[in-house]
């Protein structure tokens, strides 16, 4: 049995005896720490923890592994619940295209975007493409994540969304961090199906789920609730659809122009609704009423030079908000999670209690492990960030391009 001692920290951040299952409102801003604190992790779980001045000194553990975190910050890693790095290639074209004039819904209807994406992935062996996206799991740990989930959707067919959902198996499999799959068949209509967008519907509830449901490839249902994509109709016939084979839905919903997502996605009981640009008051009135979290993704409205999501908004209405990554690699090529806490900061007037809660314990809501990470408390999974040397953790979303991260520890691991 591992036993680890973290000792002398600085700050010790967001530490609940008992933690709720997530933050609202007001809540978001609490952040209880304890200065001067020490952390003990045994078998991968968080033990016990305190302050040095009443420190018991452990003497009776053998192979105790002891790290000094004088001067450092400690706080729960972060849970990215919302990403799509399992693609192959990249779009820097599109990027161009884009600073040229051309808009995101433009380059789609030329065929690029996720359709580009579609393209590249289904000329991609599985095991170059677990290889591409296995470079992308380290880069996000590196980064401080501890816990991801990935989408399939640039697949578009029965054998490549397969292909896709087999490679997050292999991701999750590797037992870094955890990793929940989401099947989005539904993220754009192949061109095969131009013109006959029911037919694929069709092929998603007749064929793809029931494969994917034979081999329990996913945990979760989402789909791209936009005009030109999906119709909110069809978003609530997929997803009961994803509901009969046991998955949980989720949703992309309002990012480009407001479709009736978030409704669907709450009458649905999704356990997250995720973008929002577009979500309007009577959206938070009924977000309010729901147990779906709603979740911002900063690295796309930025990426993409959107209008930004109403989170202040939201949370001065007493609602649980969460801030995740959305990496891909057509809309938010990044899966850096402090940077998007610095997002949240500068541009959506989050303070950095707030950041903090949105992008751990929030996120861990969105998807499903609130009782397992997101905050520092015993019996938790020992999964966790040192900073290097900092004032405070205000300085982590201020100093936004800098890497702050001395080491990540993983099931009561250092990650090397
Ligand atoms: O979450 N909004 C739809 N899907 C992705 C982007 C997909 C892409 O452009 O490849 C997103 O932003
Ligand atoms: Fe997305």
């Amino acid at each position: 049995m591992q036993k680890l001692l973290l000792k002398n920290i600085k700050t010790l951040v967001s530490v609940y005896e008992n933690a709720p299952q997530k933050l609202s409102g007001k809540e978001m801003s609490e952040l209880p720490c304890i200065e001067n604190a020490w952390l003990a992790c045994d078998d991968g779980l968080i033990a016990d923890y305190g302050s040095m001045e009443d420190f018991p000194g452990i003497t009776d553990w053998k192979e105790l592994e002891v790290i000094d975190c004088s001067g450092k910050i400690v706080m729960p890693g972060f849970v990215d619940s919302h990403t799509h790095i399992v693609y192959a290639g990249n779009r820097e074209q599109e990027f161009v295209d884009r600073i040229n004039g051309l808009t995101y819904e433009e380059i789609f209807n030329r065929g690029g975007g996720i359709l580009n994406s579609a393209d590249k992935l289904r000329n991609t062996t599985e095991d170059d493409l677990f290889e591409q996206s296995k470079q992308r799991l380290k880069e996000i740990i590196s980064q401080g994540t501890v816990a991801v989930e990935i989408k399939s959707g640039y697949g578009l067919n029965v054998e490549s969304e397969l292909k896709m959902l087999r490679v997050i198996r292999r991701l999750k499999e590797l037992n870094w961090i955890d990793v929940k799959a989401t099947f989005l068949g539904a993220h754009a209509v192949p061109n095969e199906f131009k013109g006959n967008k029911k037919g694929y519907i069709d092929l998603i509830i007749n064929e793809m789920l029931p494969a994917i449901s034979k081999e329990k490839l996913a945990d979760y249902i989402d789909v791209f609730c936009e005009k030109g994509y999906f119709e909110a109709d069809e978003t609530k016939r997929i997803l009961e659809a994803g509901k009969n084979h046991g998955l949980t839905p989720r949703v992309h919903a309002e990012q480009l122009s407001h479709n009736n997502g978030i409704k669907t996605a709450v009458e649905s009981g999704s356990i997250s609704v995720d973008h929002l640009e577009f979500c309007s008051d009577e959206d938070i009135t009924l977000l309010k009423s729901s147990n779906t979290m709603p979740t911002i993704l900063p690295g796309a409205a930025f990426f993409l030079n959107l209008q930004l999501p109403p989170a202040r908004k939201m949370i001065d209405a007493g609602l649980a908000v969460a801030f995740a990554s959305d990496y891909n690699p057509g809309s938010s090529p990044s899966g850096n999670m402090k940077l998007m806490m610095s997002m949240a900061c500068i541009q959506y007037k989050l303070t950095p209690e707030e950041a903090i809660s949105a992008v751990t314990l929030n996120t861990a809501y969105a998807m499903g492990l609130q009782n397992e990470l997101g905050t520092i408390t015993p019996g938790k999974k020992a999964s966790l960030i040192i900073t290097k040397e900092i004032n405070s953790y205000g300085f982590l979303p201020y100093a936004f391009g800098s890497d702050l991260i001395d080491s990540v520890i993983l099931k009561g691991k250092i990650w090397k």
